[in-house]
């Protein structure tokens, strides 16, 4: 990043003037209007526009480009954005570009020498595209290449953000083709049988279909190749069906890999029995870098009932169903088959304030000071994973974050391995073994002296603190990153049960004396009345972070 030199004050802020030498650039960002055929999102709203400026930035965005989203130029003035006529003055005025789709060559062309993008770019698809940036020494942040494991990258994960709108709106879709009410009746004018959904793939769009489905009324029924997706199909209302083959579908971070012969076939097996049996069918399965599995052959599709519907959510990736056509609903014995590739667009108003609100959550990370201007920083490791190119050098694919919580198992001499280090060399074991050894010594020596010197009364609760240490220590360190939040707040709360201590403390009953001494009775009552927040507290962070997987 360049460092700048004059002042912008307009933003009016602070009292306090930096010092002259401290002075830097504010930095422009431009929002242009989508230019890709069908692309209804913007990259930011107005209600992101007035926390971008608060973040000290300056905003331009490109008449138009909300109106698709309904998000009008007015609106965009009233909350500070400046509107600017035409692409070519948008872009060219601009220091960082925030966009929905992947920029054409055409945009790329406009595009000012040195400046920053933040948008979708998927580098691996796109080559071309990645030598085009270079050539315009560029900064891209790709915000599909984000390390979604890091659970501090979650607030930017717009996959997940998109994913999410785009199973809702798959339902939507099915609801619109699909002739029947989804939930069970009973009238006077008949019985009304629940709809049946079947949902293969349990991702995040596939979870969100899910729980959109069980909210309208239906039966629902969700399978997956990763089996630890079974409790959040099970949590969102949903069956888990299983495939009777024993195979483990993890292929790392989350996704799933291509499975064997033998797997496939068990699935087609199962997925042709609830092809016969369901109303609807919605397919989201995908695997990274490779085209979309096929799940539902054409004789699956003549097995439905008619009148049944089909979602393919993974048209654009070549299709779930034999029979799909991307971008398109057709119907093909009997059962309409929706290919839609554009889901999210479809829910323009919603899909856009949340990628908004992502990459402002981005934007906070690369302007910690709050003063607009960004700093790419290339040590931390949520940065690093985005940036695609930094000044004209391609920087993907960046190496695979560390994650404090996959350390493998060996214990303390932690702080002599490097950070992200896998497979060290044997040089460096019988270094580290020997540390380790003269640490256990020292530790050894330090518990023979407390023992030999300790009374008895100490030594008995100092054994009960050293093994809660450990037994602590093993717990979570071997717990998944992306539990670790509700993990801290069960386990906040849990900690309150020093209240006991509290209580016993208060008691008249306890202790030699009749009656405590009163400022330990005080001490006591004080010590209750915090635990108790935390206690109550913790609890109810945890409960509100399950429930944002319940709805
Ligand atoms: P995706 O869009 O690549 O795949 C969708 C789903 O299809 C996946 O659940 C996958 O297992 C499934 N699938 C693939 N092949 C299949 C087959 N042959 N049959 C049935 N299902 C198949 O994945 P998405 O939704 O973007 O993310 C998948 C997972 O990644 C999430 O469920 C989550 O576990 C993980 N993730 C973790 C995050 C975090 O740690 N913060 C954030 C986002 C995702």
């Amino acid at each position: 990043m360049q460092a700048s030199a004059t002042i912008d004050g307009s933003s009016g802020q602070a009292v306090v003037a930096p010092p002259q030498d401290a002075v830097k650039t504010v930095q422009r960002i431009g929002v242009p209007k989508e230019v890709f055929p069908g692309e209804k999102r913007v990259a930011t709203v107005p209600e992101v526009v007035e926390k971008l400026i608060k973040l000290g930035f300056t905003v331009s965005v490109e008449s138009g480009a909300g109106d698709a989203a309904n998000f009008s130029d007015d609106t965009y003035r009233e909350a500070g954005a400046q509107i600017v006529d035409g692409a070519a003055a948008l872009w060219a005025g601009s220091d960082i570009v925030f966009k929905v789709a992947v920029p054409t060559a055409a945009e790329v062309g406009l595009m000012r020498e040195g400046g920053i993008l933040i948008g979708f770019i998927w580098p691996a698809q796109n080559p071309e595209l990645m030598q085009q940036l270079t050539a315009k020494k560029a900064t891209v942040l790709a915000i599909d290449a984000l390390p979604r494991m890091l659970s501090r990258a979650q607030k930017m994960d717009a996959l997940t953000s998109q994913a999410g709108v785009s199973g809702y709106r798959a339902v939507v879709e099915a609801a619109n083709a699909f002739g029947r009410f989804f939930a069970g009746q009973i009238t006077a004018a008949g019985k009304v049988q629940p709809a049946k959904v079947f949902v293969a793939g349990a991702g995040v769009a596939g979870l969100a279909a899910i729980g959109t489905a069980v909210g309208l009324g239906a039966i629902v029924r969700a399978n997956d190749t990763r089996a630890e997706v079974a409790d959040q199909v099970i949590s969102m209302g949903g069956e888990f069906v299983k495939v009777d083959f024993e195979e483990e579908g993890g292929g790392g971070g989350g996704y799933a890999k291509v499975m064997s012969e033998g797997f496939q076939q068990a699935q087609r097996d199962m997925y042709a029995k609830q092809a016969r049996e369901v109303d609807i069918i919605i397919t989201t399965a995908l695997i990274p870098g490779k085209p979309a599995p096929r799940l539902i052959t054409a004789e699956m599709v003549k097995s439905m009932k008619p009148g049944s519907v089909i979602v393919d959510m993974a048209a654009e990736r070549g299709g779930n169903c034999e029979l799909t056509v991307p971008g398109e609903a057709v119907v093909k014995h009997g059962v309409t088959i929706v290919g839609y590739t554009d889901l999210t667009s479809r829910l323009a108003k919603q899909s856009s304030t949340l990628y908004a609100t992502n990459l402002f959550r981005l934007a906070e990370e690369l302007c910690k000071t709050k003063d607009g201007v960004v700093n790419v920083n290339m040590d931390d490791d949520a940065i690093r994973g985005l940036t695609v190119t930094k000044e004209g050098r391609i920087t993907w694919p960046a190496p695979a974050p560390t994650l404090p919580a996959a350390a493998p198992a060996k214990p303390v001499a932690a702080p002599a391995a490097k950070k992200g280090g896998h497979g060290h060399g044997a040089a460096s074991e019988p270094m580290a073994g020997s540390k380790l050894a003269i640490m256990f010594g020292v530790a050894a020596a330090l518990f023979w002296l407390v023992g030999a010197s300790a009374p008895p009364a100490f030594l008995s609760h100092f054994t009960v603190f050293v093994l809660a240490c450990f037994v602590g220590y093993m717990v979570v360190w071997n717990v998944k990153p992306a539990l670790h939040t509700p993990l801290m707040s069960v386990t906040n709360a849990i900690s309150s049960i020093i209240a006991i201590g509290a209580l016993v403390q208060i008691s008249p009953m306890s202790g030699a004396v009749d009656r405590p001494n009163e400022l330990i009775t005080w001490v006591a009552g004080a010590g209750i009345v915090l635990t108790a927040i935390n206690m109550f507290g913790g609890f109810a962070v945890t409960q509100r972070m399950l429930a944002m997987f319940r709805k």
